[in-house]
C-alpha cells in the first residue's frame, strides 16, 4: 500500500489502527494445506479473533481452535459448524462446559474435569463424546536442535504417562465416550525437522492411546507450533524438506485410520502474523540528549509486543526465548515511513505517547529523519497483536482493525462489536 492510501485510511478511521490483509492470510493458508495432505488445519482464534478473519476462515473450510467458551461462541458466530470447532483449555468453569457442550468438540484438560462431565451427563440424562488433551513425554531441543527432551511439568492435559493407572477410571465413564486426543508442545517452530519428529511422536502417541488404553478415536489433533520468521537471522520452515517425512508419518498412520479418524494440525501466527499491519502517525519529534524520540500513539496500549520485546531486551540477562505466545526477538517487528524508503537514515527511538517510559515501539532504529504527520508502518502484527495488548490503559481505548480485501476494498467490520448480540447457535448433531 501507499503512502497516500494509508493517509487516506488514517484519516477516515482514526490512528493508530491495523490492517489485516487478507490475500496474504489466505496465500499462507495454501501453502500450510498444500504441505500438509491428509490433515485438516484448524485456525487458532485466540491469535486474532477479528470477524473478519473468522469468516474468511470459515468460508475457507478451516476449523476453529477455541481457547475459552467465549472463542467458541465468535467461532459459532462466524459460521464454524460445532464438528469444526475444538475447544481445549485447562481449568474450565462448569459453566463453560455448559455452555459449550453441544456447540463444539470439547478437550477435557484433566481427569476430574472428565468426571465433572460424566456427573453432568447423569444428571442430565445424556452422553457426550469429548477429548482428552494429552501432554507427552516430550519438549523440543534448544534453539534449532531436532532433538526431543523429556516432556517437563505442565499445567495442560494429563501426562502421557500417568494413562495406564486411569484404565478402571476409563472404563467407568459410561456417559462420556473418549473420542480424540489433543497435543501441543510450543509455539514458533521452524525447524522441519523438529516438526515430524513431533508429529511422529504424536502419532505414536495416539497408538499407544488406541492399543494401551482402549480408545477408540474420532480424531488426533496433533496441535502444531508453525512458526514464521521473526528475525533477520531466521528461515521460513522448509516445506519442501518435510514432505517426504511427512509422507512416512502419513503412512506410519495408515493403520489408525479405518475408519473416518481425522487428522488435526492448529495453527495461528504462521497464517495470520505477517499479514498484519500496525499503522500510527508520528505525533511529535524531540531530542533529549542527544537521542532523537519519534512519538506516535498506540506503542504499549495498542500493540504491546514490541514494548515487551524492548522491555526484555533491557534486562541484564535477557530471556533467551521469550514465553509463550511472544516467541520474537527484538527486531522482529520491523518500523517503516511508507514513501521515504530511499532517504538517508539517522537513528531514533520511537515511543509511544503513555507516561511511562515502558511505552517504546523500537528503542533503536534507523528510519529517515520523521515529521510530524509522518505515517509509521510497523509489520508483523497479525498474529497476538491486537488482541493482546491493554487497549483500556489510559482510557484510550481499542484501535480499528481494518481487513484489506483481494480487490483492494477495505472493511471496518462494525460487526465486531454487534456479533455479541445473543442469536441461537447451531447445536451438535450428536
Ligand atoms: C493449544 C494451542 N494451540 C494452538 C496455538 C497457536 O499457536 P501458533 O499461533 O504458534 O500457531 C497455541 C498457542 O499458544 C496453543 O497453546
Amino acid at each position: 500500500m501507499a503512502n497516500d492510501d494509508f493517509e487516506a485510511l488514517t484519516a477516515r478511521y482514526g490512528y493508530p489502527l491495523y490492517l489485516y490483509n487478507a490475500s496474504a492470510i489466505v496465500a499462507q493458508l495454501d501453502s500450510l494445506r498444500a504441505a500438509l495432505p491428509g490433515f485438516e488445519c484448524f485456525y487458532s482464534v485466540k491469535t486474532n479473533p477479528h470477524p473478519g478473519i473468522l469468516a474468511l476462515m470459515n468460508n475457507a473450510g478451516t476449523g476453529a481452535d477455541a481457547a475459552s467458551a467465549a472463542e467458541v461462541d465468535r467461532a459459532a458466530r462466524a459460521g464454524f459448524s460445532p464438528d469444526r470447532i475444538m475447544y481445549s483449555a485447562p481449568g474450565k468453569r462448569r459453566e463453560d462446559l455448559e455452555q459449550t457442550l453441544d456447540h463444539c468438540i470439547l478437550v477435557a484438560d484433566s481427569y476430574a474435569e472428565l468426571a465433572l462431565l460424566q456427573r453432568m451427563c447423569e444428571e442430565k440424562n445424556r452422553t457426550a463424546s469429548v477429548g482428552l488433551r494429552v501432554n507427552p513425554n516430550l519438549a523440543f531441543g534448544p534453539g534449532t536442535s531436532p532433538e526431543l527432551l523429556p516432556g517437563a511439568p505442565a499445567k495442560f492435559g494429563v501426562d502421557v504417562e500417568s494413562l495406564p493407572a486411569y484404565r478402571a477410571f476409563f472404563a467407568s465413564l459410561t456417559r462420556v465416550r473418549l473420542c480424540g486426543i489433543h497435543v501441543y508442545v510450543r509455539s514458533q517452530v521452524l525447524d522441519h525437522r523438529v516438526l515430524c519428529a513431533y508429529l511422529e511422536h504424536v502419532l505414536d502417541l495416539a497408538r499407544f492411546c488406541v492399543t494401551d488404553i482402549g480408545c477408540k478415536l474420532d480424531f488426533i489433533n496433533f496441535g502444531g507450533g508453525f512458526g514464521v520468521p521473526c528475525a533477520p537471522a531466521d528461515s521460513p520452515i522448509d516445506w519442501q524438506g518435510l514432505r517426504p517425512l511427512l509422507e512416512r508419518v502419513a503412512a506410519r498412520g495408515d493403520d489408525l485410520k479405518p475408519g473416518r479418524l481425522r487428522f488435526i494440525v492448529e495453527s495461528g501466527r504462521y497464517l495470520v502474523a505477517a499479514a498484519g499491519t500496525f499503522v500510527t502517525r508520528v505525533t511529535d519529534v524531540k531530542k533529549s540528549r542527544g537521542r532523537i524520540f519519534v512519538l506516535a500513539p498506540g506503542a504499549l496500549n495498542n500493540f504491546m509486543r514490541p514494548a515487551l520485546m524492548n522491555l526484555f531486551a533491557s534486562f541484564p540477562h535477557p530471556v533467551p526465548v521469550p514465553l509463550e505466545p511472544l516467541y520474537s526477538g527484538i527486531d522482529a517487528f520491523a518500523v517503516s515511513i511508507p514513501g521515504r524508503e530511499g532517504e538517508e537514515k539517522v537513528e531514533v527511538t520511537v515511543a509511544g505517547t503513555l507516561c511511562t517510559a515502558l511505552d517504546c515501539m523500537a528503542a533503536s532504529v534507523a528510519l529517515p529523519l520523521p515529521r510530524v504527520g509522518d505515517i509509521l508502518c510497523v509489520n508483523n502484527a497479525g498474529a497476538y497483536a491486537c488482541t493482546l495488548s491493554p487497549h483500556e490503559f489510559a482510557g484510550l481505548g481499542r484501535p480499528k482493525e481494518l481487513l484489506l480485501a483481494a480487490d483492494g476494498s477495505v472493511s471496518a467490520y462494525p460487526e465486531y462489536v454487534a456479533s455479541r448480540r445473543r442469536r441461537p447457535l447451531r447445536k451438535n448433531r450428536a
